[in-house]
């Protein structure tokens, strides 16, 4: 039975918080208007104090027992992820730095990390070539360039003499690349090559007039190990290794480094591997973070840092013949590219003769 002079006697009581709910500073007691005429120094040396909200979710998660800061900064290969910085000013270009995007498997990202990478580097103030080195043409089809429709391309550059780069070379949409394009006939050089004197040194000696052009020329290659990709392994200075992070994936770099080992040692000794870039990454996939943990454990820092997610943005990119960073500027993927190309740039391999110092 509630009796009503009880309530009246509760209500007229002062107010006292629970202590769990005290600031952690004392406040000072508010003072009384008229002390304060009497005492006004009293209150001169009280600052308010900001009060840090307490973030529940983290107190549950597991995460709250390390330092945040060390968190934030793990990439999703596992390590620390490092600042790249903005890479100088170019004076002036070339000498180019060749680049391979190569694995004899297939759809694995190299075309997609051609065009992204191209135009990212572009970004930065470089002149890129990019080549298209498939039969297949996709690099083409991925700039907007129709294979059937050409009256030049890479084939003729490779087997006709008198066809020079110069004629074969097109702009693209982005300002500071240009592309060598290629289409099915290009199938019929690996035969051809066959019985060129120096075959796997043809495509090296064709892009020769292009290197003081260009900062860097970017070679797509064909998902296998034949003539052709050890012409284009031939000519570069680096090889980038795109690598969709499944089971199998592990066979096929074993396969691929044994390749570059013997191109190294017979024909070409300054080639290194530039990086492994893992593409179509999944962070939700237990398997997917898998195969990165075990690629990094087995390559260590050949492999970059940036990954590329996998997402439905670089087919339709395709569609539209257009890299990702002038189709949808301001999307993760764009942004992953451009970090790719600052860490590409930042592993000093692409600074070139004309950096500002
Ligand atoms: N990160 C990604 N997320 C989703 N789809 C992707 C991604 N990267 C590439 N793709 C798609 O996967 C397919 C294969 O990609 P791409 O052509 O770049 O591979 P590739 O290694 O060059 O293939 P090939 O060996 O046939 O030359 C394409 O349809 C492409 O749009
Ligand atoms: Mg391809």
């Amino acid at each position: 039975m509630t009796d009503s002079s009880t309530a009246r006697d509760l209500s007229s009581m002062p107010y006292e918080p629970p202590p769990r709910w005290r600031p952690p500073v004392a406040l000072p007691t508010p003072r009384p208007q008229d002390a304060e005429a009497e005492a006004p120094t009293q209150v001169v040396d009280y600052k308010p104090v900001d009060f840090e909200p307490l973030d529940h979710d983290a107190v549950d998660s597991p995460a709250a027992e390390n330092p945040p800061a060390l968190i934030e900064k793990l990439g999703p290969t596992g390590r620390v992820l490092p600042h790249f910085p903005a890479p100088p000013l170019l004076t002036s270009h070339g000498p180019a730095r060749v680049i391979a995007l190569c694995n004899q498997k297939g759809g694995v990202g190299k075309t997609t990390a051609a065009i992204n990478l191209g135009a990212a580097i572009a970004e930065h103030g470089r002149r890129v070539l990019l080549v298209d080195f498939d039969p297949q043409g996709s690099l083409s089809v991925g700039l907007g360039v129709a294979p059937h429709e050409l009256d030049l391309s890479v084939y003729n550059l490779l087997l006709q003499r008198d066809v020079t780069l110069a004629e074969v070379v097109r702009p693209t949409r982005v300002p500071g690349m240009d592309l060598v394009p290629a289409n099915i006939d290009l199938s019929a050089a690996e035969m051809q090559l066959v019985n060129e004197v120096a075959r796997e040194q043809v495509l090296q000696s064709v892009l020769r007039p292009a290197m003081n052009t260009y900062d860097v020329i970017l070679i797509d290659c064909q998902p296998s190990l034949g003539l052709l990709t050890i012409n284009a392994l031939t000519a570069a200075h680096g090889v980038i290794v795109p690598m969709e992070c499944e089971f199998f994936a592990l066979r096929g770099l074993a396969m691929l480094t044994e390749t570059i080992d013997k191109v190294q040692q017979r024909l070409n000794p300054d080639l290194r591997i530039e990086g492994i870039l893992a593409t179509m990454y999944d962070a939700r996939t237990i398997h997917t973070r898998e195969v990165l943990t075990r690629v990094v454990e087995r390559f260590g820092d050949a492999v970059f840092h940036t990954v590329i997610n996998r997402t439905i943005r670089f087919p339709e990119t395709t569609v539209a013949g257009e890299p990702i960073t002038t189709y949808d500027t301001g999307s993760a993927g764009a942004a992953a590219f451009r970090q790719l190309a600052a860490e590409v740039l930042a592993r000093g391999a692409l600074v070139g003769a004309g950096a500002a110092q």
